[in-house]
């Protein structure tokens, strides 16, 4: 069976994410979402609360649940990878900003488990410019994200801001 990881800090996830998800289930049989946990880095939302945001996002797309497993990792992403039986990292591609960034990461992936390949999924060009970051000082600042984000995740944001 084709397994592929798709990590990400998923803070939260986004449409951007979910077009990316939706493109990978067409050409891999099971695909892992795996949100990285990292104390050190601030985020909006916990582990748990991103994990279940997706997986709401996941039954909303209507996709078939046995496909996606939602999980949390921490450490070496090539180790979680082994640890998966997945031989491939699944990552989006947006604007050229992300490329020199996402070349790094597959460079060193590769060096680190060479058994391990990178493939990239361009986001849908509705969603190129959208990141989790935006959507929360958007969000933040009062304006209207809803059509950018899963159903789940806009309605989560609201009530994390207070509104
Ligand atoms: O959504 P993000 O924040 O761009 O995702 C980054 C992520 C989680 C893919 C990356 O930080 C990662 O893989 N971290 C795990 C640590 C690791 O394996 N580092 C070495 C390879 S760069």
């Amino acid at each position: 069976m084709s397994v592929a990881v798709y990590p990400g800090s998923f803070d939260p996830i986004t449409n951007g994410h979910t077009s990316i998800l939706r493109s990978g289930l067409v050409a891999f049989e099971k695909i892992v979402v795996a949100v990285l946990h990292n104390p050190r880095k601030n985020a909006l939302f916990t582990v748990d609360e991103r994990i279940e945001m997706i997986r709401e996002s996941v039954e909303e797309m209507g996709e078939d649940p046995g496909r996606v497993e939602v999980d949390t990792f921490d450490g070496l992403l090539v180790d979680y990878c082994k640890r998966k039986n997945a031989r491939i990292i699944l990552r989006g591609l947006r604007a050229v900003a992300d490329f020199e960034y996402e070349l790094q990461m597959a460079n060193m992936n590769r060096h680190l488990n060479s058994e391990v390949e990178t493939v990239f999924i361009m986001a849908d060009d509705a969603y190129f410019y959208v990141s989790s970051n935006l959507i929360k000082e958007a969000a933040t600042l009062g304006g209207d994200v809803k059509e950018l984000v899963p159903g789940p995740v806009a309605s989560r944001l609201l009530a994390k801001l207070g509104r």
